[in-house]
């Protein structure tokens, strides 16, 4: 008996330490080099060369060969991702394409809208970790397409000393509905805005040889159906609202890759859209990079999504199966010149970037670099938007006074928290995190003063706390519990959205059911209003709030976003005037919610329509509470002499527009110039105005610029369905230019398209 157990023990024991092992394996994941050895290749100096250097390395290959670059990894490897994810909370980058045979190394994957999401090995142990920047919503609010360059130099730059070459980002999905989890992810609700800094995300990365992979193509403006959804949309709309800013990164900035979506556009899922994949992408707009899946549940169908033009099944082998893929050969549903064209998109791209010089080294000392987080700041910085700004006493609020022996109350549930916005894909580890309220106190040593931090757990205490401070500063808004993306699987998504509503308790993430801050936030406004002149409400989120319950009782309010690790410093040098606020709404804020589109996050079918946001609000003659475009400063900026240069042109030609801005304040600062087109004289149904240009202008106090804005006739024309083609409206159209998208804020000239 006693030597039974025996054995047992030592069966248990050596099986114990094979699951050790096992797990260790799985644990210490092998990094793979994305690195070519370019002494085994050709010069590809020329697209002639790139192309017989694919087409060699293709023929090389048998089937089996061509299959493996059809998905990121075996399925047997998923096992990594979970146990680095659940048990280690690391994420390991995703590798994928890669043949030892042909010295072709895999690329290796991760996501990044706010920073590096692939953490390497040493981010866990000693706690170092990436750049973390305010997320792509605040960088929107910036204006500042230079800025974002500058911000994806420095991610891109990341990813190479990370061991990466291919990422899931920039998000430029558009802003439907303020709801929308992910909103925080993108930049605007506005086309043009987002395909500008669409278009500067993937430049700046590209320039480092990452493959851009631009999200998710398309129609992917909901979160929590975002499994199931069917997305409506008429063929107009289609092409002037939802694609132009996947066109412009196509075809100006030559992007590698794009994301299909989970969701199904006019009745079929996007990983599997013809009309998307191949008609409208490759056909029309001559994309030459390839797509890949969104993860897991983005793929359905082998045969329907090869012949759709799916390139790359992400993360894993899971529809792409060799057995389905040769059966269908063999049936004759595809042939293998399908599979050499879907291999060749790739690999070929993989080979553009592979073997192109790059510009610098990438060594590790290069992650999360002094100037690097300094520019995380200053990104947080010109990001935050200024949206009330109260005179009292012939003083307005902000910036807050500077003098000594002040006592400064930091008030609410999120003020001392690291709270950086979605724990989803945009997730960052960064080294540390500046909380608003670290910020004001460090901020406030300097000038002796008592920084007093209330949690708000007690209401009455928060009052008495803020009529006693000299000035306040109110922390309200959200976290990645209410909004970012929903980690649901495709199966409960299917249940809710069959029945539409939620079918669980709401955890992480997700669309936000209702737009007003949470109850507690509201009611410790309601409390604190009108306790103090010296009070500003901070707004922590990513997206539009109703602030309609207690705008009118607060004599300030700043939108500072999910502002980055460097935010709380930022937000101090804000409220007290170090920086002039320079931020602009990237959409427009309603008065009440119900003045938005149509939108629900649990539902298997819906209709995205022509109009939303701005334009909606035009067209309808609807008042924002806060128009998109809009943000105050410390100055005062006015605008005269608006000349047309161009005031008759053709269609080929470019509108030339300049105008004067004047920095009539006290301070310098930075001013938003928009430019929009009025389309009064269309013979169809037009937008009231759509913005078409913009520029961020630096002034001194009392300086004066000429800012000269540009317009091409082609970025003036409509869809027209029934052609089919892009037609420019021979009129005469107006142009609007100014400081916000509210009429009051514009100046208005003519000009005329022959
Ligand atoms: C998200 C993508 C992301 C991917 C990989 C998906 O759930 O929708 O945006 O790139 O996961 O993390």
């Amino acid at each position: 008996m006693k030597k039974t157990l025996r054995i047992i023990g030592y069966i248990l024991l050596v099986l114990l330490l094979l699951m050790a092992v096992m797990l260790y394996n799985i644990y210490d994941y092998t990094e793979h080099s994305v690195e070519f050895d370019k002494t085994k290749f050709a010069s590809v100096q020329t697209n002639e060369k790139l192309d017989q250097l694919t087409h060699s390395l293709l023929k090389q290959m048998s089937l089996d060969e061509k299959i493996q670059q059809l998905y990121g990894r075996p399925l047997s490897d998923g096992m990594t991702l979970v146990i680095n994810g659940l048990l280690f909370g690391r994420t390991p980058p995703v590798y994928g394409g890669g043949n030892e045979r042909l010295n072709i190394p895999p690329y290796a994957f991760s996501d990044g809208p706010r920073g590096v999401r692939a953490n390497k090995e040493r981010t866990v142990g000693d706690k170092l970790g990436v750049t973390s920047f305010p997320v792509s919503m605040a960088r929107g609010a910036s204006w500042d397409v230079e800025l974002e360059g500058q911000i994806y130099d420095v991610i891109g730059k990341e990813m190479r000393a990370s061991g990466i070459n291919y990422t899931g980002t920039p998000t430029i999905n558009l802003l439907r509905h303020p709801g929308w989890g992910r909103a925080q992810e993108a930049y605007s609700e506005d086309p043009w805005l987002m395909g500008e800094f669409g278009l500067a995300a993937v430049n700046a990365l590209q320039h480092h040889n990452v493959m851009s992979c631009a999200k998710h193509f398309a129609l992917n403006s909901i979160e929590n159906s975002r499994f199931v959804v069917d997305v409506e949309v008429d063929e107009r709309t289609l092409r002037e609202v939802y694609l132009p800013h996947f066109k412009k990164v196509v075809q100006e900035g030559n992007v590698a890759s794009l994301m299909s979506s989970y969701n199904k556009v006019l009745g079929e899922y996007a990983g599997n859209n013809h009309y998307l994949l191949t008609d409208i992408l490759r056909d029309e707009w001559g994309f030459e990079g390839f797509v890949s899946s969104d993860w897991f549940y983005g793929t359905h169908d082998a045969i329907a999504s090869i012949q759709a033009g799916l390139n790359v099944e992400m993360p894993y082998q899971k529809v792409y199966l060799n057995e389905t893929i040769e059966q269908g050969i063999k049936d004759g549903e595809i042939t293998e010149a399908q599979i050499d064209e879907l291999v060749f998109d790739t690999l070929r791209t993989q080979l553009k970037f592979g073997l192109a010089n790059d510009p610098m080294a990438y060594p590790d000392s290069i992650i999360a670099a002094p100037d690097s987080i300094e520019l995380t700041r200053i990104a947080a910085e010109k990001s935050m938007v200024l949206l009330k700004n109260s005179k009292i006493r012939n003083n307005n609020v902000l910036p807050f006074s500077k003098k000594e022996n002040q006592t400064v109350a930091v008030i609410g549930r999120l003020a001392d928290m690291e709270n950086l916005g979605d724990t989803g894909s945009s997730k960052t580890t960064e080294p540390y995190v500046v909380t608003p309220f670290e910020g004001i106190r460090d901020y406030n040593k300097k000038l002796g003063n008592k920084v007093v931090l209330d949690d708000a757990s007690d209401l009455s205490a928060s009052k008495k706390l803020a009529q006693n401070a000299d000035q306040v500063i109110v922390v309200v808004g959200y976290t990645h519990v209410e909004e970012g993306e929903f980690l649901l699987s495709s199966e409960e998504a299917n249940k809710a959205a069959k029945l539409g509503k939620r079918t669980g308790p709401k955890t992480d993430g997700g669309d936000r059911e209702s737009l007003k801050l949470n109850p507690e936030d509201e009611a410790l406004i309601q409390a604190l209003a009108k306790t103090n002149d010296n009070l500003v409400v901070v707004y922590v989120g990513g997206s539009a709030i109703d602030l309609s319950a207690w705008d009118s009782q607060v004599p300030a309010i700043l939108f500072s976003w999910y502002s980055g690790m460097e935010g709380g410093n930022a937000l101090a040098n804000i409220l007290y005037g170090d920086v002039n606020p320079s931020g602009k709404l990237p959409f427009s804020i309603a008065q009440q919610e119900s003045d938005y589109p149509y939108f629900t996050p649990y539902t298997e079918k819906i209709t995205y329509g022509y109009y939303h946001g701005y334009t909606l609000f035009d067209k309808e003659n609807i008042k924002p509470a806060y128009p998109f475009g809009f943000g105050l400063s410390y100055s005062q900026y006015d605008y005269t002499e608006l000349v047309v240069n161009t005031p008759e042109f053709t269609e080929t030609d470019t509108l030339n527009v300049s105008v004067t801005v004047t920095n009539n304040g006290q301070v310098a600062g930075e001013e938003v110039v928009q430019l929009y087109l009025g389309f009064d004289n269309s013979a169809v149904d037009r937008p009231v105005k759509l913005l078409r240009a913009f520029d961020k202008v630096h002034l001194e106090a009392s300086e004066s610029k000429t800012v000269n804005l540009t317009v091409k006739a082609k970025d003036m024309a409509w869809y027209n369905p029934e052609s089919k083609a892009w037609q420019v409206e021979k009129m005469t159209y107006q142009v609007h230019v100014g400081a916000s998208s509210a009429k009051k804020d514009l100046l208005m000239a003519e000009f005329s398209v022959h």
